[in-house]
C-alpha cells in the first residue's frame, strides 16, 4: 500500500521523504492556507522536495473554470496531479482534462456511488474521507471496503488513496480493505512509528549495556 503525506509542509515533506515514507503529497485548501500561501506559491516549494505526485486543488465550481484552473496548475510541475472536489461539473472537468492527459484526483468523496462516477469519468485517483464520516458517527472503514470491492469487481484502473485520516487505526483499517494508498498527517506518520513496549524494549537494552 502507497504511503502519501497529507501536507503542504515542505519541511515535514522533506522528512517523510528522508524516511522513503512519501508516495505521494496531497494538499487541499486549507493546509495551503495554514502554509501561508496558495498554490502558485507553496507547490512550487513542494515539488522541490518531492518528486512523486503531488496533488493540487482547485477552488472553482463550474467545469470550464475547473479545466482553466487545473492546466495551470499542471504547469507548475509534471508531477502535480490536478485534485478536484466531487460534484457535476467536477466530473465533467476529470473528463475533459484526463482526454488532455492530464492526471486527476476527485476529492471529498464518502461513498460507492460517488467513487464508481469519479473512476467511470476516467479520474487518475479518488480521495475518500473515512475521518469526516467517523466524525459524524457513520461507518468508514466499511465505506472504504466497499469501494474498493467495486474497484476490484470491475477491474476500474482508478487508484483509490485514503484520506481524512485521525490516527494509525485508519490506517490499518484502509490497509485490510485493500485501498491502493493513505494519505497521512506526518504527526499521525510519526505516531504508527511508535510503540510504548518498542520505547521500553530499546530503554531497557540501553540500560543493560550500560548506554541507558
Ligand atoms: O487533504 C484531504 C483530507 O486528508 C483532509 O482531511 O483531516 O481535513 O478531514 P481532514
Amino acid at each position: 500500500m502507497k504511503i502519501w503525506l497529507d501536507s503542504a509542509d515542505p519541511a515535514e515533506i522533506k522528512k517523510a521523504v528522508e524516511a522513503g515514507l512519501c508516495d505521494g503529497v496531497t494538499t487541499n485548501p486549507s493546509l495551503i492556507a495554514k502554509a501561508g500561501g496558495d498554490n502558485a506559491t507553496i507547490i512550487p516549494k513542494i515539488v522541490e522536495v518531492c518528486d512523486a505526485p503531488v496533488l493540487a486543488e482547485t477552488l472553482s465550481i463550474d467545469a470550464d473554470g475547473i479545466v482553466s484552473e487545473g492546466k495551470e496548475l499542471a504547469k507548475i510541475s509534471s508531477n502535480v496531479v490536478v485534485k478536484i472536489p466531487m460534484a457535476w461539473d467536477s466530473l465533467i472537468a476529470v473528463k475533459r482534462l484526463s482526454q488532455e492527459g492530464i492526471p486527476t484526483a476527485v476529492t471529498l468523496i464518502f461513498n460507492a456511488t460517488q467513487a464508481l462516477l469519479a473512476a467511470r469519468s476516467g479520474a487518475t485517483y479518488i480521495a475518500p474521507f473515512v475521518g469526516r464520516r467517523e466524525d459524524i458517527s457513520e461507518e468508514g472503514a466499511q465505506a472504504i471496503a466497499e469501494m474498493v470491492d467495486v474497484y476490484q469487481l470491475h477491474g476500474l484502473p482508478t487508484e483509490l488513496i485514503v484520506a481524512s485520516i485521525r490516527g494509525p487505526l485508519q490506517v490499518k483499517q484502509a490497509a485490510l480493505a485493500g485501498a491502493h494508498g493513505v494519505t497521512v498527517p506526518f504527526g499521525v506518520l510519526k505516531q504508527m512509528a511508535e510503540h510504548p513496549l518498542t520505547a521500553a524494549g530499546i530503554a531497557k537494552f540501553l540500560a543493560d549495556a550500560g548506554k541507558g
